[in-house]
C-alpha cells in the first residue's frame, strides 16, 4: 500500500517548510514501513507565472486523485497588482470549494518550552490547549449575491452571510466529535444577537448537541470570545464558528503559541482527501535564506497521519521528536533565545528526523 501525496509548495518559502515536511514523512515512512509517493504541482503565483490561472485544472485533478495534499503557502508582492480574480489568494479558496474541503481544524497549543514567546503573560498562556474548528466553504466568503454595483448614484459593495442548515450541521458534527476525543467541551461563536444566520447557526448546534449527551456545549458571541481567548485562553477546549469569524479569531489565537511557524492545520472534507498545511503565509522576503521554521508544516503532516491515515502512533512520534527537537535546545530565527541554539529551516528538519529515526 502507497499513499500518494500531492505536494503543493506554492510560493515564497512554501519550497523550503514542504521540502522539510516530505524529509519528515519519508523518515516515517522509513521507522513504520508505510510507503509515501510525492507528486508535486503548481499553486498560486507560480502556477499564475506559468499558466496564467493561480489554479490550473490539473492540479485540482491531481489533488483530487491523491490520498491527501500538503500545501506550502501561496502569495507574493510582485503580484499585489493582478486583478482579484486571479490573486494567488484565489487559488486557496478555489481548492478548498473544488475539494470540499468544508472542516478547517487550528490546534492552537503552547509548548511548555515556547511559553516566553508569547506577547501575553506565560501565567495566562501555558497549558492553553485549543482546537478551533472553522467552516471553510460557506459564510460570507462564498455567498452570493456578492460585488460592487452603482446605486443610488454611488458605489455600492456587497457580500452575503449565509448558510444552509446543512452546512452547519456537518460541521457541527465534526466538532463534537473532536470534542469527545478531547475534554468533552465544545463552545460555538457566533453573533446571535444581531444576525439572522447567527441565529440559525445556534439553534442548529443547539439541536445537534443532544446526540452528544456528554458534551458540554456553551455558546459565546464572537466579540466577548475575541476577548476572552487573550483573556483566559485555558477556558477553551474546542472552539466552533464560521468561516469569517474562524478566520478572524485563528490568527488571534496564533498568538498564544507565540509564532506563526509552529501552527499546523488541517482542513477535511466528507468525501475525498484532506488538505494539510502550515498557518503561516508564504514569507517571500525570507524566501531562499533557509532561515523559515518548517514546524509548521512538519506537524502539518503529523495531523495528514492522524487524520487521513489513521495513524495515531506515527502522529505521536512526530509530535513527539518536534518536542523532544525544542527541549534540547534547537531553535530556528523566528524562535530565537538566548543559550539556545539558532538553527537554519533545513538542520531544523534534519534533527527532528533523527529524533524519529531514533525514537523507541
Ligand atoms: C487563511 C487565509 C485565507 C482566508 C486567505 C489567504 C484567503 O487568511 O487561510 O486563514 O481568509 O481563509
Ligand atoms: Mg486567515
Amino acid at each position: 500500500m502507497t499513499y500518494n501525496i500531492a505536494v503543493l509548495a506554492g510560493d515564497g518559502t512554501g519550497k523550503e517548510v514542504t521540502d522539510e515536511a516530505v524529509k519528515i514523512l519519508k523518515a516515517a515512512g522509513e521507522k513504520y514501513s508505510v510507503a509515501f509517493d510525492f507528486a508535486p504541482a503548481l499553486i498560486g503565483g507560480c502556477a499564475y507565472d506559468e499558466y496564467k490561472t493561480p489554479l490550473p485544472e490539473t492540479t485540482v485533478e491531481l489533488a483530487k486523485k491523491s490520498d491527501a495534499i500538503l500545501l506550502g503557502a501561496v502569495g507574493d508582492w510582485k503580484y499585489d497588482t493582478l486583478p482579484p480574480d486571479v490573486r494567488p489568494e484565489k487559488a486557496l479558496l478555489g481548492i478548498r470549494k473544488a475539494l470540499n474541503l468544508f472542516a478547517n481544524l487550528r490546534p492552537a497549543s503552547v509548548y511548555p518550552e515556547l511559553t516566553h514567546l508569547s506577547p501575553l503573560k506565560e501565567e495566562i498562556v501555558s497549558g492553553t490547549d485549543i482546537m478551533i474548528i472553522r467552516e471553510l466553504t460557506g459564510d460570507v466568503y462564498f455567498g452570493t449575491p456578492k460585488g460592487i454595483e452603482i446605486k443610488n448614484n454611488e458605489k455600492f459593495g456587497f457580500n452575503n452571510m449565509c448558510y444552509y442548515e446543512s452546512e452547519i450541521s456537518r460541521i457541527a458534527h465534526i466538532a463534537f466529535k473532536t470534542a469527545m476525543q478531547r475534554n468533552k467541551k465544545l463552545c460555538s461563536v457566533d453573533k446571535a444577537n444581531v444576525l439572522d444566520v447567527s441565529r440559525l447557526w445556534r439553534e442548529t448546534v443547539s439541536n445537534i448537541a443532544k446526540e452528544y449527551p456528554q458534551v458540554e456545549l456553551t455558546h459565546m458571541y464572537v466579540d466577548n470570545a475575541a476577548m476572552q481567548i487573550i483573556k483566559n485562553p485555558k477556558q477553551f477546549d474546542v472552539i466552533l464558528t464560521g468561516n469569517i469569524f474562524g478566520d478572524i479569531l485563528s490568527d488571534e489565537a496564533s498568538v498564544l503559541a507565540g509564532s506563526l511557524g509552529l501552527l499546523p492545520s488541517a482542513s477535511l472534507s466528507d468525501n475525498g482527501p484532506a488538505l494539510y498545511e502550515p498557518i503561516h503565509g508564504s514569507a517571500p522576503d525570507l524566501k531562499g535564506k533557509n532561515i523559515v521554521n518548517p514546524i509548521a508544516a512538519i506537524l502539518s503532516t503529523a495531523m495528514m497521519l492522524k487524520y487521513s491515515f489513521k495513524r495515531d502512533d506515527i502522529y505521536n512520534c512526530i509530535v513527539n521528536a518536534v518536542r523532544k527537537t525544542l527541549k534540547d535546545g534547537y531553535r530556528t530565527k523566528d524562535i530565537e533565545q538566548s543559550g539556545m541554539r539558532t538553527i537554519s529551516t533545513s538542520n531544523m528538519g534534519d534533527i527532528i528526523k533523527d529524533n524519529i529515526l531514533s525514537s523507541q
